[in-house]
């Protein structure tokens, strides 16, 4: 499939509006008796309608069909996406971790190629995340998606990808990330043979950006740097499905149509994407390591002050410069539950075996920390200023356990040797 030119507005949360027709968006209103040229006029609320004014997110769409023109939807299996139970197996305190899971040889698409690693919480509470892959190695053909149940966090790890929304259409490329809102149809192309990568869906609050505090007005994720795409349709019938996640399940329905047909909208809930390498990084300039909630790109906050639901941190290229200090990330046990993937290249606490396309669980108050080959480097490495460079790792850390699915710890990718990373740590107290 060949490339879109694809067009951005720019800026996080925005009230943006946009119109691939001219003369379309109504003015002074959002709902007129007859909108321009025959469309529909119809609200997506991605909160509730009385949110505060600062959280509160919903568009306009004007739009060629209504979006409830479909068939009924029956349930539909699908194998390797978990039910949003995440209760089929008692979660252990051990530490976990995945070699990369291969993009499969027969046809999948976006949607057939999610696969539940683990989750949280559940979308009925609208708290909690799930953690999937998606491996593909063919575009979505004749059927769209929406997900119900939460926003899907989208990081490539590999091959690029073209995503059609109902707002217009995003391009990602590993590096990159992209957020489609709860309840926005979408389907994804490919641009190459295959793809894979990572997807968080946030069931509690929405993705923001975090607060700076003493950093102050600049810094991490500047809002400008989010883009949205502009608005584009699709005028076309045909047999189609619709497939919508809702409740933790797969339903289809049939369309006689593209529900990608929104010409033109406005307002302030929409896609948007990311460049990783747009990220302004804090580091520590004179000694230890920072917390890694320095390095915090969006954030869904929970209830409880300053506990996320779910963080997206980051570990780009950086200096590190903190004299006398043991400059990986340290040994630690954490009350948040951190699941870990690499993008590209080589992450600074381990040696070996953490694979780009792989991931990584260290549970609540599960200890972790570098392996015995980086702890022993670190230790006598020569602290003059030293660029990480050429790697691309992240995390995503929740407030509640995280729970693998059986398929995951079934898998044959799942690594039986992991814990022997820790194991020849020599005992250098001397009494
Ligand atoms: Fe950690």
């Amino acid at each position: 499939m060949s490339k879109l030119m694809n067009s951005y507005l720019s800026g996080f949360g925005n009230e943006f509006a946009t119109e691939a027709q001219s003369g379309i968006l109504p003015v002074g209103r959002n709902s007129p008796q007859k909108v321009a040229r025959g469309l529909y006029a119809e609200q997506l609320s991605g909160t509730a309608f009385t949110a505060p004014r600062a959280e509160n997110r919903r568009s306009w769409l004007y739009r060629i069909r209504p979006s409830a023109v479909h068939g009924k939807f029956t349930e539909k299996n699908h194998p390797t996406l978990c039910d949003g139970s995440f209760h089929e197996l008692d979660p252990s305190p051990n530490q976990l971790r995945w070699n990369p899971f291969p993009v499969p040889t027969t046809a999948c698409d976006f949607i057939d190629g999610l696969v539940t690693i683990a989750g949280n919480g559940s979308a009925d509470t609208q708290s909690g995340i799930a953690i999937h892959l998606y491996l593909a190695n063919q575009s979505m053909t004749n059927r769209f998606f929406y997900n119900a149940d939460g926003e899907l966090l989208l990081v490539p790890q590999l091959g690029e990808l073209n995503l059609r929304t109902e707002f217009g259409v995003i391009d990602i490329k590993p590096g990159e990330i992209a957020v489609i809102p709860r309840g926005v149809r979408f389907a994804v192309d490919l641009l190459g043979d295959s793809a894979r990568g990572y997807v968080c869906e946030n069931y509690g609050s929405l993705l923001r950006l975090p607060d700076l505090g003493p950093i102050g007005a600049n810094g991490l994720a500047n809002p400008r740097d989010f883009l949205t795409p502009v608005a584009a349709f699709e005028d076309q019938e045909g047999q189609f499905e619709l497939i919508a996640k809702f409740a933790g399940k797969c339903w289809t329905a049939s369309i006689d149509h593209s529900p990608l047909d929104v010409v033109a909208w406005h307002g302030n809930y929409a896609p948007y994407k990311y460049d990783l390498a747009h990220f302004n990084v804090m580091n520590s300039v004179s000694f230890d390591h920072a917390d890694p909630s320095i390095f915090t790109v969006l954030t869904s906050p929970s209830a409880m002050a300053g506990t996320a639901n779910l963080d997206l941190v980051i570990f780009p290229p950086r200096w590190m410069v903190a004299e006398n200090t043991f400059r990986p990330p340290w040994f630690h046990r954490n009350v948040m539950s951190e699941y870990m993937g690499l993008v590209h290249g080589q992450y600074d606490a381990k040696a070996e075996g953490f694979l780009p396309g792989g991931g990584s669980l260290h549970n609540c108050m599960s200890a972790h920390g570098p392996d015995v080959a980086s702890f022993e480097k670190a230790s006598h490495a020569d602290l003059v200023p030293q660029k990480i460079d050429q790697t691309l790792a992240f995390m995503f850390e929740t407030r509640l356990p995280l729970r693998p699915t059986k398929l995951a710890m079934e898998s044959p990718h799942l690594q039986s040797d992991y814990i022997n990373c820790w194991q020849g740590f020599k005992k250098y107290f001397t009494n």
